[in-house]
């Protein structure tokens, strides 16, 4: 296994299954940095080549740890170290540290200049009730399993309707339709208006507790089911408790830039 810690960046847990070796990765010339670094996991052993992790941080750095099987394994991990005297009192193991070249990411243009050229759809998500209801428009949106039927969609955390969103047990996900641009631009925070006041007669209520826009290509209502910080966003995922088809021909697409129609009948 190996711990790659980066500054500002959440730790990863690398090669998972591998129960042989244990190193904690970082990158080149963060030794000045190194407390800070692996304050998260342990503590810098006094060489300041190891540290001592805690392995309840390693744990809830995977989610393997709720299986039965890895969870076994990784004691048995930190038995052997114990047994080779790899541990200390409070039973952190030593592991060494690697230095690794870590890439720099791509500037924020060419980031966008990519994503650009991948067409998707554009959606509302929408949670709440009465004047309490917010909505935002979303194209960051991806189906994740289909048994069960689980999606996700990714808020920005410093969008108004982030935490309204992300804080309701039941949230919708209504698909806009070829004809849904203007839709599309209010819910975007394009039209100056906000909250509740986004949200007119076209929107009802579902019995689920999410707002569902009647006239949209297609909906989904959704439970909340985990969410993950990543960067400026939140992934959020749900699952799918409930699915409105709507009358349209068509959806509203998002490519290069521009809102376009879809073009085939559905
Ligand atoms: C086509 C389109 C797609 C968008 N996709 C996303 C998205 O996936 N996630 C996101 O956080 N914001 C996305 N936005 C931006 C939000 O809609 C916008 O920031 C919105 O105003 C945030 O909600 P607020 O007005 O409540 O702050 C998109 C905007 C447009 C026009």
């Amino acid at each position: 296994m190996r711990l790659v810690l980066t500054p500002g960046v959440l730790p990863r847990l690398e090669r998972a299954h591998d129960f042989k070796a244990f190193s904690v990765a970082v990158p080149t010339a963060t030794e000045d940095r190194l407390d800070a670094l692996v304050a998260p996991v342990g503590e810098l052993a006094e060489d300041r080549r190891h540290v001592w992790v805690r392995p309840d941080a390693v744990r809830a750095l995977t989610l393997l740890s709720g299986d039965g099987s890895w969870a076994e394994k990784f004691d048995e991990m930190v038995t052997y170290a114990a047994r080779n005297g790899w541990t200390d009192e409070t039973g952190r193991f030593r592991a060494h540290i690697e230095e690794v070249q870590i890439p720099a990411p791509v500037d924020a243009a060419s980031f966008r200049d990519a994503m650009r050229r991948f067409a998707s759809g554009v959606c509302v998500v929408a949670a709440g009730e009465g004047a309490k209801r917010c909505g935002m428009t979303v194209s960051a949106v991806s189906s994740v399993s289909a048994e069960p039927p689980m999606v996700l969609v990714c808020l920005n955390r410093a969008s108004g309707s982030h935490d309204c969103v992300t804080g309701a047990g039941t949230f919708s996900i209504n698909i806009l339709s070829s004809e849904q641009e203007e839709e599309a631009m209010l819910f975007a925070g394009q039209r100056d208006r906000h909250g509740a006041d986004r949200f007119d007669d076209l929107w009802t209520q579902d019995a689920l507790g999410a707002p569902v826009l009647t006239t949209a290509h297609h909906a989904l209502i959704c439970t909340s089911d985990s969410q993950h910080v990543s960067g400026s966003h939140t992934i959020l995922v749900g699952r799918v408790v409930g699915a409105h088809s709507g009358e349209t021909e068509g959806a509203l697409l998002n490519y290069n830039g521009e809102l376009r129609q879809g073009t085939w009948a559905a």
